[in-house]
């Protein structure tokens, strides 16, 4: 009887009240009250490159009720066959690169995604914008800054939205991170690590084009990094090296460990690999002075527990892949982007943190070049 103090009133007189980190569950609560009200218009699409990050977009535009999508554009031509058989694009016009400007013409297309090879990529967000479609791109915009902010004057003379698509900001586990860290639980913040170790290993076709490992995959922890601590930093330095004796050959690193060091005192950390054998290990940690907030590895079977034998401690591996643990992150981008052309939400991606993150990279790959610390200098309107 000692516990009978505590019996409350029947749960039917109270509201339910699911913690709002369940985001799955709040977008499911939407979906099942379809209490939007407003028929909103859907996004009206054309998908160019149907390859690794296509292909999640692919399935994230044809599972959203919110865009339809009017063309692919590949140029892998032997694919579309199967392309149409197996995501059933029976409306959809494939066209190879040479037929884009069927695109580019076709005042239904509200707005292009972009996720061809990345020296592809101005050329087609200048030509789209031009042409007054909105633009989602995979990072990066173009080859180079130069060429960056071009695009951007572009979109800006247009008024269409250029957006960038840095996925790992709308995975929820980063973004809490960042919101907790700017919200001053952890107080000024001292140090800031990442570790992103790619899985699996990307073919050496795509490295070869990549534009290095500091343009094509560490720009995604400069933007991380930048993005929670909203400062940028003034000296860095690198250290790299190539284990792999192919990427060796095509002048590339697999290893990188970066330091950074930002005007308020915070100290920063990358290390980066091409290749994690047991998984994508993708780590986020802020430490500051009042404590220290950790994004850690996700595990799919989560809910089977520990299993401890005589060897030792065992449980289940980590998500083996970008397209598996960001999933999430990778479609809420997308529900962001349709807000962005809809004129409901501001692009949570502004072009100078873009710019800034190439600025970073190039820093970076100096440093690592010359063996030296590189200082970088911010005019006032580049700083956030
Ligand atoms: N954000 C992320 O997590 C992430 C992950 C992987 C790749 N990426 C980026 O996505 C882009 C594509 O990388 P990937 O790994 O998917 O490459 P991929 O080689 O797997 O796919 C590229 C596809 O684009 C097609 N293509 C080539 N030229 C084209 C053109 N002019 N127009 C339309 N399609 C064309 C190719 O036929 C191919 O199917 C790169 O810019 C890369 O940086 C981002």
């Amino acid at each position: 009887m000692a516990t009978a103090k505590f019996k409350s009133v029947s749960p039917y007189t109270q509201q339910p009240s699911p913690p709002p980190q369940d985001y799955i569950y709040k977008k499911y609560l939407e979906d099942l009250a379809l209490n939007k009200g407003v028929r909103h218009p859907k996004v009206r699409l054309a998908l160019f490159g149907v390859g690794r990050a296509g292909t999640i977009h692919l399935s994230n535009i044809i599972s959203s009720p919110r865009v339809k999508l009017l063309y692919v554009v590949d140029d892998i031509e032997s694919n579309w066959a199967n392309l149409k058989d197996y995501w059933h694009l029976d409306d959809v016009v494939l066209l190879n690169s040479k037929q884009a400007d069927r695109v580019y013409n076709d005042p239904n297309v509200d707005a292009v995604v972009v996720a061809s090879p990345t020296f592809t990529h101005e050329g087609i967000v200048r030509r789209a914008l031009e042409a007054k479609k909105a633009v989602f791109c995979e990072k990066p915009i173009a080859e180079d800054n130069a060429n960056s902010i071009k695009c951007y004057e572009t979109a800006r003379k247009i008024g269409k939205p250029l957006f960038c698509a840095f996925n790992r900001r709308f995975d929820p586990s980063y973004s809490a991170v960042r919101d907790r860290v700017r919200n001053g639980e952890v107080g000024h913040v001292h140090v800031i690590k990442t570790v992103s170790r790619d899985s699996p290993l990307p073919s050496i076709d795509y490295l070869k084009i990549s534009g290095g490992i500091f343009h094509d995959c560490m720009v995604h922890d400069f933007d991380i990094i930048t993005w929670v601590l909203g400062e940028y930093p003034v000296k860095v330095s690198a250290q790299a090296h190539a284990h792999i004796p192919e990427i060796k050959a095509i002048g590339d690193h697999d290893t990188v460990v970066v330091t950074l060091y930002f005007p308020s005192g915070t100290l920063g950390m990358i290390d980066i690999s091409r290749n994690s054998s047991y998984g994508y290990d993708q780590r986020l940690e802020v430490f500051g002075a009042k404590g220290m907030i950790r994004a850690d590895n996700e595990q799919p079977i989560h809910c089977v527990t520990t299993q401890y034998d005589q060897d030792g401690i065992n449980s289940s591996p980590i998500w083996y892949s970008f397209a598996s643990r960001f999933m999430n992150g990778y479609r809420r981008e997308l529900d962001h982007f349709v807000d962005v052309v809809l004129g409901k939400a501001e692009s949570s991606v502004q072009p100078k943190e873009t710019l800034a993150v190439i600025k970073i990279a190039t820093a970076c790959q100096e440093s690592a070049r010359t063996g030296k610390i590189v200082n970088i200098t911010w005019a006032p309107n580049e700083l956030p």
